[in-house]
């Protein structure tokens, strides 16, 4: 490293999106005709798109070379196997099955191994992942350690080990068909879990003789913060951190949307034998061909080489820094944000912003509507609006109310983030201003992505 201290993006631009200029007047018409729905929008329509880091990322020029090398023959394609060869060079498992995204493989997996009567302890599920256990009849079970959400700890995404073990002793190693960590702790504000908590968990697993499966989606990230926060792996290459997260692992789920930097994709890597096996049959009957999965070959490429990029150094050290930066600008402004900044998004702590507004008045919502009509930028709510329905219809709220600002990698510049901070903090000052809202009209489960909403008077 030289004496400079400021980090640019490790790559110069070479074809680009047109972003579309809307005025305030044109937002606040689309957000009334979306029903106060970020989702209903149309995103010619956004200027900053932050609502997911998921298949949103800009690919690099050997990725599209890749896609254009991409070979579609239906078994035996060289794309599977430069596919499975980049899959197994960082996470060494023994099956690899190609998926055509995350919870895919998670539907896949968790249909021969869950049922009723089973249940999946882990840091946090996804909420995909979560769902593909419960419509088994099984349970998905989160031990999350409790924390201030302004409380600065070097690995917040680690599991409560002793809860864990509780857990198994009474329900018995019987019924639990394998342990799961989610790297990084997305549900829990994108943050890093440590080796040291993986090698508790695998000493855990190993003393109930339970396998323990990686939800891998930022693994790339969640390897970076370990060498930046752990002991002992200051100078670790970042593939030697992440083989070192696979050894601990019997398995893995694994969405290529994310640090697969790919726009498609997915995997379920395994050990065992009879399971893969078994996993194998249904990916023939829902996805494809075992060589292809639910991918076409260029899919398979654009994975491969993505695989190779994201754990650069460059890559990893521009990517968190990026992040970071938009976190701790607002942070210094005032404005309440999940703490420490995660890797892949910075959740904006909108009730303890907006005090004023009671949590079955939708703080988050207001918040993410407030943002894109005074800036275009999209957000979304993970508070009241995405949990607080229950099953007999009634309403509680989250146990937070918080909005997700995700940085898609490789595709906006420090100018765009720099607008970013500077719509949020001008929001933010006049936070007392925004008004709750209620909704009109919701689906029965999964409201948040099409639930109608009015602002309250
Ligand atoms: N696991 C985690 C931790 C995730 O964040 C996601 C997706 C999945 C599994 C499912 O993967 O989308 O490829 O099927 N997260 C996206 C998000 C949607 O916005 O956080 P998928």
């Amino acid at each position: 490293m030289d004496r400079w201290k400021t980090i640019i993006e490790p790559f110069r631009i070479h074809s680009i999106e047109p972003i579309r200029m809307t005025t305030r007047e044109e937002r606040a018409a689309r957000l009334e005709e979306a029903g106060h729905n970020l989702f209903g929008l149309h995103a010619n329509d956004v200027l900053i798109d932050l609502l997911t880091d998921s298949g949103t990322g800009a690919m690099s020029r050997d990725q599209w070379a890749g896609i254009q090398r991409g070979d579609e023959s239906y078994a035996g394609s060289p794309s599977w196997f430069r596919f499975r060869d980049a899959v197994q060079a960082l996470f060494p498992f023994k099956h690899v099955i190609p998926t055509h995204q995350g919870r895919a493989a998670e539907k896949i997996l968790f249909s021969v191994i869950c049922g009723p009567g089973r249940a999946v302890p882990s840091n946090a599920h996804f909420d995909t992942t979560r769902a593909n256990i419960e419509t088994t009849g099984a349970e998905a079970v989160d031990l999350t350690p409790r924390h201030d959400p302004s409380e600065i700890l070097p690995f917040k995404g680690d599991i409560d080990v002793a809860a864990l073990d509780r857990f198994i002793d009474e329900r018995g190693a019987a019924s639990i068909p394998a342990v799961f960590m989610t790297i990084t702790n997305n549900s829990n504000g994108g943050q890093p879990v440590s080796m040291a908590n993986l090698r508790a968990v695998r000493a855990v697993c190993d003393a109930h003789g339970l396998p323990l499966f990686l939800d891998a989606c930022r693994f790339a990230e969640n390897a970076w913060f370990i060498r930046q926060r752990e002991a002992g792996f200051e100078s670790t290459p970042i593939p030697d951190i992440v083989r070192e997260m696979a050894s601990l692992a019997d398995g893995m789920t694994m969405s290529a949307k994310k640090d697969g930097l790919a726009n498609i994709g997915g995997w379920l890597a395994l050990d065992d034998d009879d399971i893969a096996e078994r996993c194998r049959d249904v990916l023939i009957l829902t996805e494809g061909f075992p060589t292809y999965g639910g991918l076409a070959g260029r899919d398979l490429e654009a994975i491969a080489e993505g695989l190779h990029e994201v754990v650069e150094e460059d890559y990893l050290r521009y990517r968190i820094r990026s992040t970071a930066y938009l976190g701790e600008a607002l942070a210094e402004a005032g404005v309440p944000v999940v703490q420490p900044i995660g890797g892949h998004a910075v959740y904006l702590d909108a009730r303890s912003l907006l005090p004023h507004i009671p949590p079955l008045q939708y703080p988050g919502q207001a918040l993410a509507c407030a943002l894109y009509v005074e800036g275009g930028i999209r957000g979304c709510e993970i508070g009241t609006v995405m949990f607080g329905l229950r099953p007999d219809g009634t309403e509680s709220p989250a146990s937070m109310d918080l909005v997700r600002l995700a940085v898609p990698r490789r595709t906006y510049t420090q100018s765009h983030v720099d607008y970013v901070i500077e719509v949020v903090r001008w929001v933010a000052e006049r936070a007392s201003q925004l008004r709750g809202l209620r909704i009109t009209q919701a689906p029965r489960s999964l409201r948040h992505f099409t639930a109608r909403f009015a602002p309250i008077a």
